[in-house]
């Protein structure tokens, strides 16, 4: 695996003026030019709001450690979490557009906000290459790792918001009980590093303590409330890019009971089968396994926060500032 950085393609300037916060017919400006057929050596485009979807890079990483890959943290607009559906979308237009540009054979949507509102848009606006998202792999795992059938979902407020997880998860178990929560302030706390300790587990605690009773060792025979052990859910939906992080403080509060499942395995998982089906793997023998990295932000901030989701050396120096 090696970085590679480059100057700002020129490309840039003739990025189309941004849509409006509708959905139109052509919503991205994509010109038939970049419709052509995706070819196997060019790299897979892999974009978060920030350095969460790192996680999901990494998981390709290993799952495909031939490819070439150029990942895309929006941290100038960061938080998406707490924004509108709409711009959401509007954000996610604008980043998929660049990573279009550079003629990536397919699109990974490593945020669970965007994937939630833009997934969509994006698959009618690029037809010509495969559009991965996050949810229906997450959605996946959880429904194979409860046994109970009893699932809880947390994630950021737009996430919740959507219903993307419960509709996901009930499409795949019509019999399953799903509970979502937002929890907002995970975000800023991984993002400074603050995984272990008090601090997070207070937090996680507080959030968590609404659908993770405290088990008091005695059932009060209904199920139901304090010391309820069968309302606990048995697993628990990282929802978030930023959570897996934080899964060491919340596990401390769910106790060892519940299965933590995050999407980053699974993502991984479904663009490699999506990859192979549509011929567009490379071989072991093909070389790649490149990664070039871009923020509308900081790059030296990106190249911090961003050491913490990804086991690699990351520079600012590796890290392109781009304009979008
Ligand atoms: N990447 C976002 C997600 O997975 C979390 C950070 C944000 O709110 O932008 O939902």
């Amino acid at each position: 695996m090696s970085l590679s950085s480059s100057a700002c393609p020129a490309v840039l300037s003739e990025l189309p003026d941004p849509p409006g916060t509708s959905v139109p017919s052509e919503p991205f400006g994509a010109d038939a030019a970049l419709r052509a057929v995706p070819n196997v050596g060019r790299p897979v485009g892999v974009f978060d709001s920030g350095v969460g979807g790192l996680t999901v890079l990494q998981a390709m990483l290993r799952r495909m450690p031939h490819e070439d890959y150029l990942y895309l943290g929006d941290t100038a607009r960061l938080p998406y979490g707490a924004k509108s559906r709409e711009t959401v979308i509007r954000y996610a237009a604008r980043v998929s557009a660049f990573l279009v540009e550079q003629r990536v054979k397919a699109l990974v949507i490593a945020c669970n906000t965007a994937t939630s509102a833009a997934l969509p848009a994006l698959r009618a606006a690029y037809p010509h290459i495969p559009v991965i998202g996050v949810i229906e792999p997450g959605a996946e795992a959880a429904c194979r790792a409860s046994v109970s059938g009893h699932i809880a979902v947390i994630a950021t407020p737009a996430t919740i918001r959507d219903g993307s997880y419960p509709a996901a998860i009930l499409r795949r178990r019509p019999e399953a009980r799903v509970k979502s929560l937002a929890c907002p302030l995970f975000v800023p706390m991984a993002e400074d590093g603050l995984f272990e300790g008090p601090l997070a587990e207070g937090l996680a605690a507080r959030y968590l303590s609404a659908i993770f009773p405290v088990v008091t060792g005695q059932d009060d025979g209904r199920g139901e409330g304090q010391g309820g052990e069968r309302d606990r859910p048995d697993c628990l939906v990282l929802g978030c890019t930023h959570y897996p992080l934080l899964a060491g403080a919340i596990r401390r509060v769910v106790g060892k009971g519940v299965t933590l499942v995050d999407s980053a395995a699974t993502t991984a998982e479904a663009a490699c089968r999506v990859l192979t089906e549509r011929g567009l793997a490379r071989s072991a023998r093909s070389g790649g396994g490149t990664c070039r990295f871009f923020t509308t932000d900081d790059p030296e901030r990106f190249a911090r926060t961003g050491r913490l989701f990804l086991d690699m050396p990351l520079g600012g120096d590796d890290v392109t500032l781009v304009d979008l």
